[in-house]
Order: C-alpha cells, then sequence, then structure tokens
C-alpha cells in the first residue's frame, strides 16, 4: 500500500478543535474584534495551568501569526514558549514544525525552544535547531538562543558555526556580546583556560588565521554608492500584499535581471547555482535579500568559487563544473561557459567569494526587487522539501 506520510497537520487539528471546544466567542468576531478575543482567551488558557488546552492554542497561534500586529506577534511567542515548555508532544512538534516549516517565524520558535531548554533536560533536536537558527535570529533572541546552547555539552565547532556565533554577537550591546564570547569559548575550547575571556574581535582575528579558506567573520558593508541596502529594503516587506500580476513580474524579473542563467525555479532557469524552486520554505525574506546584497557573506559549499590562472597569464574566475576528461569547464559570474584543456591551465586557486555577481539589484526597481522576492517565496503549489534537504 503506497502511503502519504506527510500528516495534514491543519485540517487534523481543526477537526480535533471542532470535536474539543465547540464554537469559541472569537469565532464569531470578525478582526480586529477577533484577533483582541483570541489574545484574550489564549491568555486565559496559558494562565489556566491545569489541563491546558494544547489543541486550542495551537490553532490561537496558527490564526494570530498572519497577523503582523505586534499584540497578536507578543501572543504567538508566549503561545510558542508554552507549547515549548510543555511535556506534550503534539504542543512540541507544533514548535518544531514552526521552525521547518514558516521560515519567517524561525526566530521565535527557536527562542521558545532557547527559554524550554533552560528548564528541561537536554534535547538534541532542540540543539541542532537552535543551532540552525544562528542564521537567522537577532538581538535579544541571539543572546537566548546563544546562553541555551552553551548549557549543551555537544558543540557546533565546525568553521561555518563558530563564524555565525561571533556575527550574531557583532551587533550586540557589548555586555550582551559575552554571551557569544563565552558560547565560542564553550565551542572551540579557544582560549584553553575558561578562565581567561576573549573579546569578539579577538575570536574575528583567530578565526581568520585558523580558517583562513572560509569567508571572514565580518559583518557585511555597504559601499557608499549603492542604491539598494538592507535598512531601504526591509522595512514593510511582509506587508507587500502580493498577488497574480506581482507574482508574473517577479518571474519576469528573474529572467531579465540574469538570476536565470544561474538559478532554476521550477521549469524556469538553468541549474549552474542552487535551485531555488524551494526558497521560500527554506528561507527568511531577510535572507534572501542579504544573498541579493551580499552574495559572499554565506558561501554555499556546494558552488566552490575557483580563479584559474592560464599558461598564457589570462585568468577566470567563476563555478568550477564538471566537464570531459583533460578539460576544465567554468561558468563564469558573467554567466558564460568557459572551457579549457588541462594542458593550458597553469594554476586552480579556490576563492572565499561568490560566482553570483554583486550589485544585480542596482538596476532594478523598488517594485521589481519587491516582486522578484515575493516570487522567489511565494510556495503554491510547491511542495515541502525533505527534512534532510533543509539543513544549511
Ligand atoms: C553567475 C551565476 C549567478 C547569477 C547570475 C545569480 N546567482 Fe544567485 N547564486 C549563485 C551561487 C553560486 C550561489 C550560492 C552562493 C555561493 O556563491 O556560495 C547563489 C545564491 C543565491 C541565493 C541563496 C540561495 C539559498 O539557497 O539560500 C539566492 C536567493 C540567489 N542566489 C538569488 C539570485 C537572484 C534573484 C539572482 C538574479 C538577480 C541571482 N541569484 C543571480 C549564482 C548566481
Amino acid at each position: 500500500m503506497r502511503c502519504d506520510c506527510q500528516t495534514p497537520v491543519v485540517p487534523v487539528l481543526f477537526f480535533m478543535l471542532l470535536l474539543n471546544s465547540g464554537i469559541s466567542e472569537a469565532q464569531q468576531a470578525s478582526p480586529p474584534d477577533r484577533e483582541h478575543l483570541l489574545q484574550r482567551e489564549a491568555e486565559r488558557l496559558m494562565e489556566a495551568g491545569q489541563d491546558p488546552q494544547w489543541i486550542r492554542m495551537i490553532m490561537i497561534d496558527l490564526e494570530l501569526s498572519t497577523d503582523l500586529s505586534e499584540a497578536s506577534q507578543a501572543t504567538c511567542r508566549r503561545i510558542l514558549r508554552s507549547l515549548a515548555l510543555s511535556g506534550d508532544e503534539t504542543a512540541q512538534e507544533h514548535v518544531l514544525s514552526v521552525f521547518e516549516n514558516e521560515p519567517e517565524r524561525r526566530s521565535m520558535a527557536a527562542w521558545a525552544l532557547s527559554q524550554a531548554s533552560l528548564q528541561h533536560p537536554a534535547d538534541l533536536r532542540h540543539w541542532q535547531l537552535m543551532v540552525r537558527s544562528l542564521t537567522v535570529v537577532e538581538g535579544s533572541d541571539a543572546v537566548s538562543v546563544m546562553q541555551a546552547l552553551k548549557r549543551f555539552r555537544v558543540r557546533a565547532n565546525k568553521a561555518q558555526w563558530v563564524r555565525q556565533v561571533i556575527l550574531k554577537g557583532l551587533p550586540l550591546a557589548e555586555s550582551e556580546q559575552l554571551h557569544a564570547a563565552s558560547l565560542l569559548q564553550h565551542w572551540t575550547a579557544v582560549p584553553e583556560k575558561s578562565a581567561e575571556s576573549w573579546t569578539l574581535a579577538q575570536y574575528q582575528e583567530w578565526f581568520q588565521q585558523e580558517y583562513p579558506d572560509a569567508a571572514p567573520a565580518v559583518l557585511p558593508v555597504d559601499l557608499p554608492d549603492r542604491r539598494w541596502t538592507m535598512a531601504k529594503l526591509m522595512p514593510g516587506i511582509h506587508e507587500i500584499p502580493v498577488d497574480d500580476t506581482m507574482l508574473k513580474q517577479g518571474a519576469a524579473v528573474f529572467e531579465s535581471a540574469g538570476c536565470a542563467k544561474c538559478h532554476r525555479r521550477g521549469a524556469t532557469g538553468s541549474a549552474n547555482g542552487p535551485d531555488l524552486t524551494t526558497l521560500g520554505w527554506r528561507r527568511q525574506k531577510s535572507e534572501i535579500l542579504k544573498s541579493l546584497l551580499y552574495p559572499s557573506h554565506e558561501l554555499n559549499e556546494e558552488y566552490p568559487t575557483v580563479t584559474v590562472v592560464l599558461k598564457d597569464g589570462t585568468t577566470v574566475s567563476g563555478l568550477l563544473q564538471a566537464a570531459a576528461r583533460e578539460r576544465l569547464s567554468v561558468f563564469t559570474t558573467a554567466a558564460e561557459k568557459k572551457e579549457f584543456a588541462a594542458s593550458e591551465v597553469d594554476t586552480i586557486r579556490s576563492q572565499a567569494i561568490s560566482a553570483m555577481p554583486e550589485g544585480t539589484l542596482e538596476l532594478l526597481s523598488l517594485e521589481q526587487i519587491q516582486s522578484l522576492v515575493a516570487w522567489l517565496t511565494s510556495v503554491d503549489g510547491i511542495p515541502k522539501p525533505h527534512a534532510a534537504d533543509i539543513q544549511e
């Protein structure tokens, strides 16, 4: 017998909800009253203590999550924390599913897990998700996650994660940077004696020496003449209404801006660089903007950039690709395929920079960028990737 093993969480929960709780006050109201009633109901449920109605709380979380008002988001946060702290399996699974399936709420879910792991004995699954959350958590959420990670004996001492902790620590206030430094000490055992502590600047320097081939642990900087920056593109990005016209425009920009020469999304484009089909399941909008503005900030190990020096002195940089025997193929930043006979090549050096060109957004209007991001993150009709494919 064939089975589609993905549980349809929402419909099942919805069914259980109908069985369990009947029709509540909030279900009859219209927004924003409805949101207000849901917030109050959640507070009551969380205060009730005895016999908490996890299913109802999950339903409220799912419903309020689409309302971006501060009050609703704060309620969702508290609900996720209660669920993470509960010993209930369904409640716990919901928090994990928010982390996996809703990239925009990954930070909130990681924070909830960090709060839970301050009280619960070590759960390695939580540890893994919190490590993965380091690419997205910021500010006090980052502090809470780093404090929680320090309580686990297991260490994520691969260059990639060590770098993430340095990067997360750098924007924090000096007093909070200590949490990043002490997690780094725990993971790397550098400096050896834990009585001594290093500043993040010392870790940055150490990182450069320890991993000379990795991208440096330095925050990206905007060139002074750049038209588009994170500060200009982020405000309001979550409130932009997405309709068919916008998605069509996004798809057109993907082709006209040259992205399709390197990337595939669904049936569009070619797969010289990473496949972007399931991007919306995997990445937040802010991560996508960062990839576009600072391509070399996060490098994908599967797409190493090389610089090939030919015997005649010419150099070519780009992605090293599979080629026939005795030949070498490079897909350049200008999206051209170049092939050489191995005998023409003098040296090949790997580079800690992306083959993806910088400044691709500069010629685009705000609306074009917004529609490109909307199209890239839309998950309509796109199946969820298998969990193993989302490990960063
Ligand atoms: C010359 C090839 C090339 C072009 C052109 C290019 N990219 Fe990329 N892109 C890459 C490579 C290679 C990576 C992987 C990062 C790295 O270099 O390690 C990447 C990474 C990305 C990522 C991050 C993917 C992930 O899984 O997180 C996004 C998003 C992206 N590109 C979008 C775009 C868009 C949108 C355009 C057009 C404006 C574009 N790229 C143009 C080669 C390219």
